[in-house]
């Protein structure tokens, strides 16, 4: 019974795979060097703002990983995912300076990481290392935080993302400080983001003068106090990932108590509401990216745990999801199409991608298929 589970769940998750592959080929060719970030009724291409610019790396990002997959396997297109890899990477150079977004590890663990594991070309690691720094610059003494980029007394839960590119950059050059402030902000996000029952606050504001923490507060999630189920994602995979680099216990246990909280309250298929506090009726809506999130970085962090129940446990849970989400969410049946995964929501409040497709949804589901498919 098991093996035939395992055997469902290979085709199912072989088939998204290549359903993944199809749909970012399409775009590629319909809208040539153009960088999706959410659809409009499932285009990509449309009027609509960003609000921040913080997505370009996702959708090279998956390319990598499909190069990567078909070039373990030897499938087809192994040269078509390079070509076109590096042809979305490359335009994202100039970005290791960029002062304006705290989204330096989205942009590039996605891609030059990537790239650079490929190459091993040094002039790589250079652009890596670079974004760590410039990344690093937002640090606020008083406070003890990396800033957001909506202003300088906030702090978001999204940057915990981002600390890995910093930490890498510390670990590739040797420098203290940039390990330093890393650890400092990971330390303040888990003072005062991370609740006590494991769930999270999307915003953070500080006294400018002081330092001082004044309270929670959200763009995205329902309220100041609820919890918003993509920033409860992005805190479960991010403690994992800044864990990974520094080995200190205490962002394990943040990230397990992140992933408890979304295993406890999320429906029994695994994909949770927009925000898990909002109104019954409003909670109907769920947030597919959030789910896909969250499987990747249970999935990540069921290797880095030394109890080898909860480890089984976090991977039969991230797997769980994905089964869901291809089962119930994909695309498949709507030619019209563009996206892979539905059902993902960007900005409710500013009414930006609201169950629709969305790149860092896409971009996370992909990585957790294939995390699956290596095993
Ligand atoms: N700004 C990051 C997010 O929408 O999750």
């Amino acid at each position: 019974m098991i093996q035939f589970e395992l055997e469902t769940d290979k085709t199912l998750f072989e088939d998204s795979f290549r359903f993944a592959q199809k749909q970012v080929k399409r775009t590629v060719e319909k809208h040539p060097d153009f960088y999706p970030m959410y659809t409009t009724a499932g285009k990509w291409k449309h009027e609509g703002p960003a609000w921040t610019h913080w997505c370009d790396g996702f959708f090279p990002g998956m390319m990598w990983i499909f190069h990567k997959n078909l070039a373990a396997n030897g499938g087809e297109n192994v040269e078509f995912w390079l070509k076109n890899a590096i042809r979305y990477t490359k335009p994202l150079e100039p970005r290791q300076h960029d002062r304006d977004v705290h989204d330096l590890g989205f942009l590039f663990l996605s891609t030059y990481y990537r790239w650079y594991q490929v190459e091993r070309d040094p002039a790589l690691n250079d652009v890596l290392v670079q974004a760590g720094r410039t990344l690093a610059m937002r640090f606020r003494e008083k406070g003890q935080y990396l800033r957001s980029f909506v202003a300088d007394n906030s702090l978001f839960i999204d940057i915990m993302m981002n600390v890995g590119i910093i930490l890498y950059a510390a670990r590739e050059t040797g420098d203290k400080m940039l390990r330093e402030i890393a650890i400092r902000h990971s330390l303040t996000t888990r003072r005062v983001l991370v609740r006590g029952d494991g769930s999270t606050a999307h915003e953070g504001l500080f006294d400018l003068e002081s330092g001082e923490f004044l309270k929670q507060t959200t763009h995205q999630g329902f309220r100041g106090d609820s919890c918003w189920s993509r920033g409860l994602a992005w805190s479960l995979y991010g403690f994992g990932t800044c864990y990974e680099y520094s080995r200190d216990p205490r962002f394990l246990e943040t990230a397990e108590a992140c992933a408890d909280y979304y295993i406890t309250y999320s429906p029994a298929n695994g994909v949770p509401p927009w925000d898990y506090n909002a109104p019954a009726e409003s909670r109907k809506l769920l947030d597919t990216s959030a789910g896909a999130i969250a499987a990747s970085g249970l999935l990540r962090l069921s290797r880095l745990l030394q109890d080898p129940v909860k480890a089984h446990f976090y991977w039969t849970t991230g797997v769980r999801i994905m089964r869901t989400l291809c089962q119930e969410h994909l695309a498949t049946k709507d030619k019209n199409w563009e996206g892979i995964l539905k059902g993902g929501v960007y900005h409710i409040h500013k009414n930006l991608g609201v169950n629709e497709s969305v790149m860092w949804g896409e971009y996370f589901f992909v990585e957790a298929l294939a995390h699956i498919l290596r095993q």
